[in-house]
């Protein structure tokens, strides 16, 4: 009970109050000015709306997905709306030799990265239907929506180490809970956040300066997200421009988490911070001298 006293209780109330209240550094526009972007999954939905707000803003942006034709013109409009520049790659993400390239390319295409905004998804994974027996519709997820994000990530990080930049990566209410068909879809998910809470960790632990922000979205009107429940699920989306918007801001401020649903339950209750405070409480039982002299 002393225990409890003494350590437990500060330690909790100081965390809910950070994880709560915590006031944030205001946003600007011109964080973005000049600063060189890439966005996957660029050809429609969020990813679409992203590269928009980032050209608005002034960014470099290179955007990829799998049809080219479509990525020319969300380019040419990148660059009416005053995007410092803009290029495409198309290829998919199936492909884990093109994803490491793609950043390569894009890389030398702007002659440099701040932000990696990792947002595609593997399209088969978006209709709604009970888990059968597909392992191959389980894998391809797994490929697409989990593994190539970190191939990116890992062929990133040299560039962003440099400019002291951020990863950003979005995922789902379905990376954070249990929901009905959509298993191998919140399987990816779930990866991501295993993933990358825990290289966020060793980024700090190492002292590197490369800020993941992990987006937890709700329902968004994009075509293919209101395609997919039609019929089957009673929730009122949110728009995506905002919601694109938020995730950009989120990703400039270097927040580790960030999330977006039009119910404020969810971020309230799936904030964690139990497992936040386990995942403090268990950094002191590692030997740090052995990561912080590198
Ligand atoms: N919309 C929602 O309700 C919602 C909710 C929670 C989370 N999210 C998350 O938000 C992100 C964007 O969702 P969205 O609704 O905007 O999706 P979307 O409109 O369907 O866009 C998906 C993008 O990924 C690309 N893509 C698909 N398969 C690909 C592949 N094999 N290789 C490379 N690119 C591929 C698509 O372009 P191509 O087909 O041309 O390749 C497209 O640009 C996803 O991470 C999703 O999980 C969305
Ligand atoms: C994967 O991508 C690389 C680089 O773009 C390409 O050379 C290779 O042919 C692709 N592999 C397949 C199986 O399409
Ligand atoms: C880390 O990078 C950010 C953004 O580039 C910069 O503002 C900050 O000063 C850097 N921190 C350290 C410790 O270098």
């Amino acid at each position: 009970m002393a225990f409890m006293k003494k350590y437990l209780l500060p330690i909790l109330g100081t965390f809910l109050a950070y994880y709560y209240y915590s006031a944030n550094e205001e946003f600007r526009p011109e964080m973005l000015r000049g600063k060189k972007v890439i966005v996957t999954g660029a050809s429609k939905g969020i990813g679409r709306e992203m590269a928009y707000h980032l050209a608005r803003m002034g960014a470099h942006v290179v955007v990829t997905a799998r049809s080219a034709e479509i990525l020319q013109e969300v380019v040419a409009h990148c660059l009416e709306l005053g995007a410092s520049s803009a290029h495409y790659v198309a290829g998919t993400m199936e492909n884990m030799t093109f994803a490491e390239q793609f950043v390569a390319k894009a890389g030398k295409l702007m002659g440099g990265l701040d932000m990696l905004i990792l947002n595609h998804i593997s399209t088969t994974m978006t209709s709604m239907a009970p888990f059968g027996d597909d392992i191959r519709l389980l894998r391809r997820s797994m490929d697409v929506n989990f593994l190539s994000y970190v191939v990116l990530s890992v062929a990133a990080l040299p560039m962003l180490r440099r400019s002291g930049g951020s990863i950003v990566v979005v995922s789902s209410l379905a990376g954070k809970m249990a929901t009905p068909f959509v298993a191998a879809y919140s399987a990816s998910k779930f990866a991501l956040d295993g993933f990358f809470s825990s290289v966020r960790q060793e980024y700090s632990m190492t002292k590197v300066n490369v800020s993941i922000t992990l987006c937890i979205l709700g329902l968004i009107n994009t075509d293919t997200a209101m395609t997919a429940v039609a019929g089957i699920l009673n929730i009122e989306p949110s728009p995506k421009e905002e919601c694109a918007l938020e995730i950009i801001k989120a990703g400039a401020l270097r927040q580790k988490e960030m999330y977006y649903d039009s119910s404020i339950l969810s971020s309230l209750l799936l904030k964690n911070p139990g497992r936040k405070i386990l995942e403090f409480l268990s950094l002191k039982h590692y030997n740090m001298e052995r990561f912080t002299n590198n």
